[in-house]
């Protein structure tokens, strides 16, 4: 009976389905599907997760009509395949503009204490996504000003007009900013990535690791490389925040990338930290960076200035930061763990197949975060497909 009930919760989430309950009228109960070892997630208390924001979100974030000409989706830059990333160093706006930094992949976004690669003031995925819909620096959905054109396109189309009244019933499915926002949100939470091989080896399966992808966990784990005095813990990164954390952590970090001018400056066009808080220690620090399914989210950094991670390793972090090779040599201003070391093409080789054993191939396949297409679902179900864990 439940593998059935499963099964039909999918199809209605796949589009496809003319099934199933008069959802608007159920009350709901939220279940992540995440592992036992894994926390749950934080919810904004104002946007508690339903199936049906859910499947509202997801149709929100595969639409187009999102962008001022119809040409840009969320997915546009955001690549399921790709764990969510881009695929380029920066993705041109609707109206063609050049982007500044690289998309980033949107594994467990849920658990970020902050979003953007330098901005610990963007607290939430609802705040964050005002970002591409509304800027103008750069321009990348070109909403800005149009709030009322997008809210009358999307009242325009009889499917979406049901799915807002099952998905707000509290708000009348009336279609504004903050339903349109919460809706994308509570579809972003919902991707989650527990699944790779690394999650099998630290969670009970010895064998899920290769020799190699072994002994490249010795190497980042190790007081060599010192990978994970910044990339540690639940996605190989300081910064997350989980139901059961008191506080969140938060970790911005210079490593090195640039040095313009031998006192650590980077490019003019983009000094991380330093923009949001002006504060010259700030200068060049970004967020750390998850590393799940990194084998698919190049080209990496926040610039997408480094393309292969065999070149993350032998041009940037084995020199201490890539500028120690420029003309101006080491930044002055980069992290205290961030220093030269030698290190050979074997255990390069080894550190990548640890890299590689963070793709999760089932949250890449996941035919729950696709692209639910055209179709409209005639009934949405009132609960989520599946799970352990009550959030
Ligand atoms: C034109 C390309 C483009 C489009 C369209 C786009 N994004 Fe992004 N996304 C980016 C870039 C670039 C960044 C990094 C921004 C920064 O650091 O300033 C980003 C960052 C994010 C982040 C932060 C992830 C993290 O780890 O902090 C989230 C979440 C996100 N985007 C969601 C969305 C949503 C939702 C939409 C649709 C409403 C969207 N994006 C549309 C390019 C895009
Ligand atoms: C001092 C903290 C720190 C240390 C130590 C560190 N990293 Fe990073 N890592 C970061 C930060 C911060 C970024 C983002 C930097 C940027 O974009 O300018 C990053 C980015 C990355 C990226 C790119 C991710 C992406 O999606 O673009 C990879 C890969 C990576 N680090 C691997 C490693 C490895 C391997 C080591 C050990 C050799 C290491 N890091 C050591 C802080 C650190």
């Amino acid at each position: 009976m439940r593998t059935l009930f499963r099964k039909v919760l999918q199809m209605a989430l796949l589009g496809g389905g003319a099934l199933l309950l008069s959802a608007a009228t159920r009350p709901t109960t939220w279940h992540w599907d995440i592992p036992s070892w894994a926390p749950a997630p934080v919810v904004p208390s104002d946007n508690p997760m339903r199936a049906e924001k859910v499947a509202l979100g997801r149709r929100l974030f595969y639409d187009k009509r999102l962008s001022e000409n119809g040409t840009l989706a969320c997915a546009s830059c955001h690549l399921q395949k790709l764990g969510f990333a881009s695929g380029v160093p920066t993705h041109v706006g609707a109206h063609g503009e050049p982007g500044l930094r690289t998309p980033m992949p949107l594994a467990n976004v849920a658990y970020l204490p902050s979003y953007t690669w330098a901005n610990p003031q963007l607290t939430t995925l609802e705040k964050q996504m005002l970002i591409p819909m509304f800027s103008d620096q750069p321009v990348e959905l070109g909403m800005g000003g149009q709030e009322k054109a997008l809210f009358a396109r999307l009242s325009d189309d009889p499917c979406y007009a049901r799915l807002f009244r099952v998905a707000f019933p509290e708000a009348k499915g009336a279609i504004t900013l903050s339903t349109v926002t919460k809706a994308i949100a509570s579809f972003e939470r919902t991707l989650l990535s527990f699944d790779s091989p690394y999650d099998h080896s630290l969670h009970g399966d010895k064998t899920a690791l290769s020799p190699a992808a072994q002994r490249g966990e010795a190497l980042f784990f190790g007081e060599k490389l010192e990978c994970s005095h910044c990339h540690n813990g639940l996605n190989l990164t300081d910064n997350i925040r989980a139901a059961n954390m008191p506080f969140p952590e938060t970790g911005f970090h210079n490593t090195g990338l640039y040095n313009e001018d031998g006192k650590g400056a980077y490019p003019a066009s983009d000094h991380g930290l330093r923009t949001v808080t002006g504060n010259a220690e700030d200068e060049g620090k970004f967020r750390t960076e998850s590393l799940r399914n990194v084998a698919l989210t190049g080209p990496y950094m926040h610039d997408g200035s480094i393309a292969t991670l065999h070149d993350v390793l032998a041009a940037h972090y084995s020199k201490g930061g890539r500028s120690a090779t420029g003309p101006h040599g080491e930044n002055p201003l980069r992290d205290q763990f961030i220093e030269p070391f030698d290190i050979s093409e074997a255990e390069i080789a080894d550190v990548i197949a640890f890299l590689n054993s963070l793709t999760d191939q089932s949250f890449i396949t996941n035919p729950a975060f696709s692209d639910p297409g055209k179709t409209c679902p005639l009934a949405l179900p009132s609960a989520s497909p599946s799970g352990k864990g009550a959030q």
